[in-house]
């Protein structure tokens, strides 16, 4: 089964992801943990000139990037674990890209999916948990922690746009929207609920 986990930066998804990966932990079930951009030697190479502060990077040669790392990834990770009927567990997937490329950066969402087509060789997710919030609320989260990257540099209008991109995305069956303003304990027992009815 291939998990992945969506949302805009503040959404609490790392720490969602987190607390799944320890609940299969204590259920002893095999997972494989992963992340995009990156999960690869090569991705995260490819990460950390995405997420360069000092770059300025066209919304194009960022969907070429993130492919680019996720061609590595499906060919290293995904596809040998989903062979081997592993469970996989991914931070962000093709909807990010057609999330922040398109609805964010303003790109043909028809283009951005043969390219995601292209790069994932027509994988797609069992299940998208999208966590969804107001970006006032995200934002604030994130300024209190660090110094904001590339990505999360964008101004208010960005998110927004991302934020309303992945909730047309999720207008589709094999998406579930968690709300992210549920306390940790709540969204994680909501995100476990449809992982386990799925
Ligand atoms: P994060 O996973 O730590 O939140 O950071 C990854 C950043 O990369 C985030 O700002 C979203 C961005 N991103 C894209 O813009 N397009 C993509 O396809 C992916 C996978 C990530």
């Amino acid at each position: 089964m291939f998990v992945v986990i969506e949302g805009i930066e503040g959404s609490g998804k790392s720490t969602l992801h987190k607390g799944l990966v320890e609940r299969f932990g204590v259920e002893g079930r095999d997972v494989v943990v992963t992340r995009e951009p990156g999960g690869t030697a090569t991705g995260d190479a490819i990460r950390s000139i995405f997420l360069d502060r000092t770059l300025t990077i066209e919304p194009l040669t960022e969907a070429f990037l993130v492919s680019a790392a996720r061609v590595q990834h499906v060919a290293e990770v995904i596809r040998p674990a989903l062979a081997q009927d592993r469970l996989v567990l991914c931070d962000r997937f093709t909807d990010s890209t057609l999330a922040y490329q398109g609805y964010g950066g303003g790109l043909e969402l028809a283009s951005l999916q043969r390219l995601c087509d292209e790069s994932t060789g027509g994988i797609q997710p069992d299940l998208v948990l999208l966590i969804d919030l107001p970006i006032e609320v995200a934002r604030a989260r994130l300024q209190e922690r660090y110094v904001l990257d590339r990505v999360e540099s964008q101004d208010a209008a960005f998110h927004e746009r991302v934020r309303q991109g992945y909730l047309e995305l999720a207008k589709s069956a094999r998406h579930r929207v968690l709300d992210g303003t549920l306390p940790r304990d709540r969204l994680l027992e909501d995100a476990w609920n449809s992982i386990s009815t799925s």
